[in-house]
């Protein structure tokens, strides 16, 4: 009686074993998949974060507003205005101040200068007497429009986009590369 409840308790045991072991590695399988999901989930925001300033673009530049159509319509020369404009860099925000000349083009019509030489980068001033724009760094010239007269750049001053808003005229500061012939923006 007695060996018979012995054999019987043990055959019991050896099959019970196997599915509890079953059972255990399911389900720290099914937590190891939740912990993934629920770690991939988490992890979006972050690398969405983390990638931002990558994503963004580098150079959102806004409209600035450089005066009203107006007060140039009747401009007999380049006329000098200080914009401020907003840039953001990834995270980082700067606003600085740069100058553009309101001035006219062949067909008589408004456009803005960038005072940026598209050779090296030095201010350009316009110079009332000789009625060009002459570089002080290695004497490029241009005329009142802008266009390349002589010295070392290869291409005129660069055009800045403008539009008109509520009667004010408004131009996107932009940054071009400079020593080449073509205009390309760089920022
Ligand atoms: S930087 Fe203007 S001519 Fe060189």
């Amino acid at each position: 009686m007695c060996a018979v409840n012995s054999e019987g308790l043990t055959s019991k045991s050896t099959t019970a074993e196997p599915s509890r072991q079953n059972r255990r590695s399911f389900l720290g399988a099914l937590l190891a998949v939740g912990s993934a999901v629920v770690g991939a989930l988490l992890s979006v925001p972050l690398v969405r974060f983390a990638l931002f300033p990558l994503i963004r673009q580098t150079t959102d530049t806004k409209k600035s507003p450089v005066g009203s159509v107006s007060e140039f319509a009747s401009l007999a020369e380049p006329a000098m205005r200080t914009i401020q404009i907003e840039q953001i860099d990834g995270w980082r925000k700067t606003v600085s101040e740069k100058a553009v000349y309101i001035t006219k083009d062949r067909r008589d019509q408004l456009c803005v200068l960038s005072s940026i030489c598209p050779h090296l980068g030095c201010t350009v001033p316009w110079n009332k007497e000789k009625k060009q724009f002459i570089c002080p760094c290695h004497g490029g010239t241009f005329s009142v429009d802008g266009s390349r007269v002589s010295g070392p750049s290869q291409r005129g001053m660069d055009t800045l986009e403008t539009s008109v808003e509520d009667g004010k005229l408004l131009v996107r500061f932009e940054y071009f590369r400079q020593l080449v012939s073509d205009k390309e923006v760089v920022g």
